[in-house]
């Protein structure tokens, strides 16, 4: 995957991301996937607390999962997995200290949406993550440094659905078997919009 950011800007919406990602016919991961954030207007001078994530990655047949991790390893970083089922793409806020199923992220952490999409070969989510960029498991912290530039992310893509898949905090996964890894995302100046506030005003319905 790329590590300077692509900036797209997403036509349904109007906002503005950095992305980085692996293209669609990639052999490291079937599909492809994409991964986008925007930031606060001042984002890059001072750490967010919060951002706007885009994220497109494949499924089959509205079949399979995918995750992301804030920090890079799956472990000890703020996950987040998302899924279609039916007409709506579902997510769960993660966290794990070893390498098996994630447990619940118990921290303050909340995604809501701004617009999704489902097709036979892709699912797409714009959300808006609001205290993901810090994260606290029972006392145990990290974050993202936004100031900095620069983020290390982590990303998988898997195609079992996970079972129990309209009850976020219940989902079943096998593990991943389409693709991993963990990259460097420089951030530029197309990061961080003046209009990020009214942006995420948009994102007001949470599916659970
Ligand atoms: C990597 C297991 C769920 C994110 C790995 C690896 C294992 C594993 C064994 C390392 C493989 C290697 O290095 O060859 C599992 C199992 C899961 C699960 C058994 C569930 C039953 C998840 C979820 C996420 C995730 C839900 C994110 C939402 C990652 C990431 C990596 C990874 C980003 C690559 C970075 C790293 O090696 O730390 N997983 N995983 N995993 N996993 Fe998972």
């Amino acid at each position: 995957q790329n590590n300077a950011a692509n900036t797209i800007t997403d036509s349904a919406t109007g906002i503005v991301f950095n992305t980085w990602g692996v293209p669609q016919d990639s052999a490291q991961s079937k599909g492809g996937w994409t991964f986008g954030v925007a930031l606060p207007s001042n984002g890059l001078t001072t750490d967010a607390t919060e951002f706007i994530g885009y994220l497109q990655c494949a499924a089959k047949d509205v079949k399979g999962w995918c995750g992301f991790s804030l920090g890079g390893p799956m472990t000890n970083s703020l996950l987040i997995a998302a899924w279609p089922h039916e007409d709506e793409v579902y997510t769960s806020l993660r966290y794990a200290t070893g390498y098996a199923m994630p447990d619940v992220y118990t921290g303050n952490a909340e995604i809501t949406q701004i617009r999704s999409s489902i097709n036979s070969t892709h699912f797409t989510l714009v959300f808006r993550c609001k205290n993901c960029l810090q994260w606290d498991q029972n006392g145990q912290t990290g974050g993202v440094s936004t100031s900095g530039g620069f983020m290390v992310l982590g990303w998988v893509q898997a195609f079992p659905s996970p079972g129990n898949p309209t009850c976020p905090s219940q989902i079943t996964l096998e593990q991943h078997d389409n693709g991993m890894g963990i990259w460097g995302a420089v951030l530029d100046a197309n990061a961080a919009n003046p209009s990020y506030s009214a942006w995420a005003a948009k994102a007001t319905k949470t599916v659970t």
